[in-house]
């Protein structure tokens, strides 16, 4: 059967996204030494990453799961809220990617009322040109431009999430 991905163009493999994600990895077990961290995964589009990324950090980690809507011309709405105690705990917002930075401004908001030991984001694609609040991942997998991208995670009307690269629409 015909795919969305058919009419796209191929940007991100398969094999830089796992490159990408063991170099994340890397960065945080380092900073992370002998610590226990609690690792965000905001659904839905997160859930590859942090699938993947989570098997590379040999570390103690905690998963949660949080859901955020924030409907066109309306604030940001918690569907699925925290579910572990994060006081004085290390914390990690792990984000598939970072576009206006609404949601994220929000999550970290609504984490920091828990009062953990330290938040930080870590985002497999950062895309700053389209940035409305101020916020910045600690840690990027690829910074990139003004595109609208599908795959691994990522959807088009909720299509294309499970595919295993990453691609945008032809121009
Ligand atoms: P923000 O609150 O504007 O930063 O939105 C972030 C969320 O929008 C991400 O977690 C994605 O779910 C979605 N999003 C942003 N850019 C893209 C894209 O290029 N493709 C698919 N979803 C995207
Ligand atoms: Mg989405």
């Amino acid at each position: 059967m015909a795919q969305m991905k058919d009419k796209m163009v191929p940007f991100i493999s398969a094999e830089e996204i796992n490159s990408m994600i063991a170099d994340l990895a890397k960065k945080i077990e380092k900073d992370y030494a002998g610590q226990e961290i609690i690792i965000f995964c905001p659904l839905k589009g997160s859930c590859l990453f942090v699938a993947d990324l989570v098997r590379k950090i040999h570390l103690p980690v905690i998963i949660d799961f949080v859901h955020l809507t924030s409907p066109k011309g309306e604030g940001v709405r918690i569907l699925k809220d925290i579910t572990v105690d994060i006081t004085n705990k290390h914390v990690l917002i792990a984000e598939e990617i970072v576009d206006a930075g609404r949601t994220l401004s929000f999550l970290r908001s609504r984490l920091l009322a828990g009062s953990p030991k330290s938040l930080k984001i870590v985002a497999l694609l950062d895309k700053p040109a389209r940035r409305e609040l101020p916020i910045k991942p600690d840690y990027i997998g690829r910074t990139i431009d003004d595109r609208f991208v599908v795959g691994y995670g990522l959807d088009s009307e909720e299509l294309g999430r499970n595919y295993s690269d990453i691609y945008n629409y032809a121009n």
